[in-house]
């Protein structure tokens, strides 16, 4: 399959013919991706199985990991959800659109297969332009997971939706790189009290002071998720992950930069390729390596933005190896470490008392 890959800073003209063009890809069953504030999504009709279908096809994605439904108004959500709590008006009233998915009972409307069989429909308004204006034009809610293979970092940047679904798919469309860099925060209510099945920009501590209490899967626990199995069925998979195995290094800044420095001499020392994630302020401290910094550590959005980008350049650039420095995992930092731990399958080591 030929896929177009469209620049949306087009003249205006042009532009609603993208639009016009893209949303009729949707309404036929195809798929476009397009982006979001979050990463780039892979597009197709949540309420047409065929189109979902194609949607595990291109990404290579088990069925049975449900997709979210993309939404513009609250009409479309009356549309999927069979019951709306008045939490769930708190929080849209609040953060719609933005980057928080919500897990509702679903109405027969919503295929299994967007689903993936569930009785639950996860559905988020997402917070950009173009996202917005595709769904609106489609007339339907836009089934969505982040548009990336299966396994591989989601991507943040259109030239990253391509190198993985470029021959695919119908059509990209190029907004430029997402502001947020990492996925929504996915909050179930379809329990008595909300659950987090996935960190994200919306924190606990931010739905805890709308809502009074919240629930965190305990699968997402750093000491105990060994434990559990995820309620949301896709945080099961390895994820966000590059192709060189990566671990972390956590502890005080200091001790941290010197065991990476003994870890990248040894691994270069067997004459393995070796990356390393560092932030500004520790740029100078590693004379080997690949070094890409995730920018500085007193801004957890910068981080955030460039994770999967620096995770993506290891796999070009054939790293062998990944070493990282870690970040405090209070508020927005649970979210960047929950990728990270996932991108490393976990493995961590502790060089000092946790910060
Ligand atoms: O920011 C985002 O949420 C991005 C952009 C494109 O909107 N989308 C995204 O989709 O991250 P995806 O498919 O990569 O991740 C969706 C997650 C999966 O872990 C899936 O298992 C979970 O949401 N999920 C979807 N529907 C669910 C449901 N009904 N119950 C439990 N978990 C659900
Ligand atoms: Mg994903």
């Amino acid at each position: 399959m030929n896929t177009k890959i469209v620049d949306l800073q087009g003249s205006d003209e042009k532009t609603d013919e993208i639009y016009r063009e893209a949303a009729q890809i949707i309404r036929a069953g195809g798929l476009v991706a397009f982006p979001t504030e979050t990463v780039y999504g892979l597009g197709a009709n949540a309420l047409n199985a065929e189109a979902a279908a194609k949607i595990y096809a291109a990404k290579g994605r088990p069925s049975d990991n449900p997709l979210i439904a993309h939404i513009a108004d609250r009409e479309q959500l009356e549309q999927v959800a069979a019951y709306i709590p008045d939490a769930a008006r708190i929080l849209m009233d609040a953060y719609w659109p933005g980057p928080l998915t919500m897990i509702f009972r679903k109405k027969s409307i919503v295929p299994d297969g967007t689903t993936g069989g569930l009785d639950t429909v996860a559905v988020r308004m997402p917070d950009h332009p173009a996202a917005l204006r595709l769904i609106r034009e489609a007339g339907v809610p836009i089934a969505a997971p982040s548009a990336n293979l299966s396994g591989r970092p989601s991507p943040t940047t259109a030239g990253h939706t391509a190198e993985d679904m470029d021959g695919r798919i119908e059509m990209i469309l190029d907004g430029g790189p997402c502001r947020i860099g990492i996925e929504s925060t996915i909050l179930d209510l379809t329990e008595e009290i909300p659950v987090i099945l996935r960190p994200g920009y919306i924190t606990y501590e931010m739905l805890v002071r709308l809502l009074g209490e919240v629930k965190v899967d305990k699968a997402l626990d750093p000491e105990q998720w060994k434990y559990f199995r995820p309620k949301a069925p896709g945080q099961k998979y390895r994820h966000y992950a590059p192709k060189a195995p990566m671990t972390l290094v956590e502890g005080d800044t200091e001790a941290v930069t010197e065991k990476i420095r003994e870890l990248a001499a040894a691994a270069e020392a067997e004459g393995r390729k070796v990356g390393i994630i560092c932030t500004d302020e520790t740029m100078d401290c590693y004379p080997s390596g690949i070094c890409h910094s995730l920018g500085s550590r007193a801004s957890l959005d910068s981080v955030a933005h460039n994770l999967y980008d620096i995770l993506r350049s290891f796999d070009e650039e054939a790293v062998e190896e990944i070493l990282s420095e870690t970040f405090s995992s209070s508020e927005f930092g649970s979210a960047v470490m929950n990728r990270m731990l996932k991108a490393a399958g976990h493995k961590e080591i502790r060089v000092s008392e946790k910060r």
